[in-house]
């Protein structure tokens, strides 16, 4: 073989190789993502406690963290819910599901991305919540106070809880929450946005599910890892075209 067909056939070969390492998808199925609480891998969980049971089978928290999850001010994040006067208890609810959703389930890979924070490697972003999950989370919580949009950021950690600044006045959740998008989709910096989809759609993330019927996220995972992956795969054999192209110019 001559030797002017090295470079050419060394670029097919890593092209190739990159076309192949796209369609594996084993990593955005069933994983944990690399945060404060979670477990590295997920697995069963008997004792899970409370609101987090639907998800025992197969969870990426551990028992203690579902159970402290519950409380009022939890040692998790010392983030206390109550930052404006109680919180009605059917509004903590959706809030104790959304910590569930968020310290246990095995099945938001497709949405996991990395940060540069100091308490957490990774993040989810963009998961798409059913709609009723997301109206009902904002129908619950409208009479309730709070006074900030972003729950996230910007709040004053002096006494070591999350307090108000002065500067942000408490009013209705409906004040600083609009629509239940915007409640879904800005409190946790765009953790989630809110899906167009219905619950048992398998087109979006269901943050109240009855396990009697098996875990419905599952199969979210796998039609949007899918999804993804076959975007990747256009991409590679455009990649291998352009390949071949440069491969016939060079010969
Ligand atoms: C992450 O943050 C550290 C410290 O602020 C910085 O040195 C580093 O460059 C950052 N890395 C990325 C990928 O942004
Ligand atoms: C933060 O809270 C402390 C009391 O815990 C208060 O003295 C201080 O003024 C607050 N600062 C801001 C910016 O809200
Ligand atoms: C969402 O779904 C409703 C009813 O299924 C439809 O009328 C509407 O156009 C959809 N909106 C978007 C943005 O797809």
């Amino acid at each position: 073989m001559a030797w002017k067909w090295m470079p050419p056939l060394l670029l097919l070969a890593w092209l190739s190789a990159s076309v192949c390492s796209a369609g594996d998808r084993t990593d955005l199925l069933n994983v944990c993502m690399d945060a404060k609480h979670h477990k590295t891998k997920p697995g069963p969980e008997d004792k899970l406690h409370g609101q987090c049971t639907p998800w025992r089978k197969n969870v990426c928290c551990s028992a203690s963290t579902s159970q402290e999850l519950h409380k009022d001010t939890s040692l998790l994040y010392n983030f206390n819910w109550d930052h404006c006067g109680k919180m009605e208890p059917s509004c903590k609810r959706h809030f104790i599901q959304d910590t569930c959703l968020y310290e246990c389930s095995p099945n938001l890979g497709p949405w996991i991305q990395e940060v540069n924070q100091s308490w957490r490697k990774e993040r989810i972003l963009n998961v798409p919540l059913c709609k009723e999950d997301c109206e009902s989370w904002w129908e619950d919580c409208r009479t309730s106070s709070t006074c900030k949009s972003n729950w996230h950021k910007g709040w004053n950690w002096t006494s070591g809880i999350n307090e108000c600044p002065v500067k942000n006045a408490c009013h209705r959740f409906d004040f600083y929450f609009p629509t239940p998008a915007a409640l879904c989709n800005e409190i946790w910096s765009h953790s989630f946005k809110v899906s167009n989809y219905s619950r048992g759609s398998g087109r979006c993330i269901q943050m109240w599910f009855d396990p009697a019927q098996g875990n419905p996220n599952e199969e979210v995972a796998r039609f949007y890892a899918e999804a993804m992956m076959n975007g990747a795969e256009l991409h590679g054999a455009w990649s291998l075209l352009l390949g071949l192209a440069l491969l016939l110019l060079l010969s």
